[in-house]
């Protein structure tokens, strides 16, 4: 292709910063959703924290990339399963950016083993970082937006949760029986909080990845063969990109989703469409 004279920049930064002035924690934003996640908000005008478990440096060059288009970033190391840390790291937050308008409830792993096999450990594991830890930063979120209530200067609502679910909250998936019960819980955890605290305008959502390109399920993409096996699932036949993800959680965190409280977004070429169905049943 010629090049083209001038040469064409893309602005890296959207013109229209839907979070400006708001302020964000984003869970698990060292890598995968989460940093895709964390590094659109900042673009779109919110401060980050880009909290993280293991993987330091990948945190901080996340931090970087969002300080490049203008707003703050903080790398702050929580277990999001450990009562104390979540608690410190808000206090950290509140500190450093003053509130927190967004939590995106991005935290998650996956221990995989046949159900007979499934040791106790993996089950809790899974419990604990999935469920368990979106409920202690919830819950921490919650107060805060409470204690705050409304700053129209900065949003119509209160706060916004956005709890990273999964297809698996609805889609049965045998070998995952964890996997699946932490987002099956999530699902009724939303919708249940969202339903107490309406009334004080706070929004909380679920986003429902599908297959989406990250190191949690490499396997499911990286050869050939594991690809077109994993595009029978996906009527749009193309993979999830953690960016398709991020463009629609600045959507769902902004006042343009004002009215959207208690829903699940899924966001998966189709794949909670029974695509098994097209030519059987
Ligand atoms: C899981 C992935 C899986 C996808 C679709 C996600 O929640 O983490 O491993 O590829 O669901 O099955």
């Amino acid at each position: 292709m010629e090049k083209q004279f001038p040469e064409v920049v893309m602005p890296k930064c959207p013109a229209i910063q839907l979070l400006k002035g708001q302020k964000a924690i984003v869970t698990g934003a060292n890598s995968g959703i989460g940093k895709a996640v964390a590094i659109a908000l900042g673009h779109a005008g919110a401060d980050v924290v880009v909290n993280y478990l293991v993987g330091e440096d990948d945190a901080e060059s996340v931090c970087k990339e969002i300080r490049q288009c203008g707003s703050a970033a903080m790398a702050i190391l929580a277990d999001v399963s450990n009562e104390q840390q979540v608690e410190d790291m808000f206090e950290q937050a509140r500190a450093s950016f003053g509130t927190i308008d967004i939590l995106v409830n991005n935290a998650g792993i996956q221990r995989d083993a046949p159900f007979e096999q499934m040791t106790l450990q993996q089950w809790r594991q899974v419990i604990d970082v999935n469920l368990t830890g979106q409920f202690l930063c919830a819950r921490e979120a919650i107060r805060e937006f409470k204690r705050r209530g409304v700053n129209p200067e900065v949003s119509c609502s209160a706060g916004k949760i956005i709890c990273m679910s999964s297809v698996h909250e609805l889609v049965p998936w045998a070998g995952h029986v964890n996997y699946a019960a932490s987002k099956g819980g999530v699902m009724l955890m939303m919708k249940s909080i969202a339903q107490e605290v309406a009334p004080y305008r706070i929004r909380v959502n679920s986003i429902g990845p599908g297959a989406i390109r990250t190191s949690i399920n490499r396997p499911a993409w990286e050869t050939k063969e594991a690809y077109e096996k994993l595009m029978k699932l996906v009527p749009y036949k193309r993979i999830g990109e953690p960016e398709d993800i991020a463009r629609a959680a600045v959507w769902l965190a902004s006042d343009e989703a004002d009215y959207i409280n208690g829903t699940t977004l899924f966001i998966d070429g189709g794949m909670t469409l029974y695509p098994g169905f097209t030519e059987n049943g």
